[in-house]
């Protein structure tokens, strides 16, 4: 019989795919945003509910509970402000674990989350409920997923301490996804679109050489750049920045179609990204669909633990467990 689990904030089920690759059976997960809990019903399973974790009382036995609770009070990209209330939701797991007794308990986040209060109190109450608690702090990038992606596993089990899984060596190149001649994209995906680059996004994008980011916008053509660029000088490197289908990709976040927010154009068109390509650096499925907005799909997919480190970690908890 299938090990089974209970996927908390569980967004379109990038990490339950994860699992159920590893041979996990989903019992139920629990997602508040009606667009990422549609993506889950549709690509993953009809075991997930669309509501608060806080909210649900009928919580059923489950062999590991594994949860992604939000990052942006914990991430050094957000104002890592330790009062938003959304940091409150990593506690919420503890009367989860209380009612369905599971034997491993993971919790995903960014690594700054282990450094919060919050965590602190997390580990100290999975200690007083006789769990013992390691730190797997992964790189999705050494898991075969084409993308650097550091992510902080905080794995409980009432068993001896489980040991974190080792990566192999050969990274993948984000052009492995992206021009896989065997997956050629398919003009009539739903999911293969992006903004189409309009005004001054329309006249930076063709200046921008392969590696190259904002700094080549600066150099050949300062009357594109507010003045804003020119205080920050040439420090920050990833805004504009052009791909490198050679290297794996940076990591895909929720803004992963905004070219100021990262090197998110294609390395060889004067575009961001489509949804399709970003979906693919998370080892997302080509037959997955993600219902909602494109903003909307771009937060789901950028949210996701990409599917091979969530098997990657998954398989670890199932030898841990047999
Ligand atoms: C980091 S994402 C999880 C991604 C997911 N683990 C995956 O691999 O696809 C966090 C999710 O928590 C959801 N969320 C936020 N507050 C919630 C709450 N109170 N109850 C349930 N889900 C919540 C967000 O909508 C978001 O989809």
């Amino acid at each position: 019989m299938s090990a089974t689990f209970i996927d908390l904030f569980s967004g379109a089920g990038l990490f339950s795919a994860g699992m159920i690759r590893a041979g996990f059976k989903p019992l139920l997960a629990v997602e508040l945003a009606g667009d990422a809990a549609a993506s889950y019903r549709r690509n993953v399973s009809d075991c997930i509910v669309n509501a608060s974790v806080t909210d649900l009382t009928k919580i059923p036995r489950a062999d590991v509970i594994i949860a992604g609770p939000p990052c942006q009070g914990f991430s050094t990209l957000g104002r890592r402000d330790p009062t938003d209330e959304r940091n409150e939701l990593s506690l919420s797991v503890l009367s989860w674990v209380k009612a369905a007794k599971p034997q491993v308990v993971v919790i995903e986040n960014v690594p700054p989350f282990i450094a919060s209060t919050h965590w602190q109190k997390l580990k100290r109450s999975l200690e007083a409920l006789n769990f013992n608690v390691a730190v797997w702090e992964l790189e999705a990038a050494d898991f075969g997923t084409p993308q650097r992606r550091k992510r902080a596993f905080t794995v409980a089990s009432k068993r001896a301490p489980c040991v974190a899984p080792r990566g192999r060596g050969r990274h993948v190149p984000a052009g492995d996804v992206l021009f896989d001649p065997a997956r050629p994209l398919r003009t009539d995906d739903p999911m293969h679109i992006w903004p189409e680059p309009k005004g001054i996004a329309a006249e930076r994008m063709p200046l921008i050489p392969l590696r190259g980011d904002r700094r080549d916008i600066i150099a050949s053509a300062p009357e594109l750049c507010p003045p804003s660029w020119f205080k920050i000088g040439c420090n920050a490197t990833d805004a504009w920045g052009r791909m490198d289908a050679d290297e794996p990709a940076n990591t895909i976040r929720c803004t992963f179609q905004n070219p100021s927010k990262g090197r998110y154009l294609h390395p060889r068109q004067d575009r961001v990204l489509s949804l399709r390509e970003g979906a693919r650096l998370q080892d997302v499925p080509d037959d997955w669909v993600f219902e909602g907005r494109p903003y909307p799909v771009a937060r789901q997919i950028g949210n996701g633990v990409p599917i091979k480190l969530a098997a990657a970690v998954a398989r670890r908890i199932s030898a841990h467990l047999t």
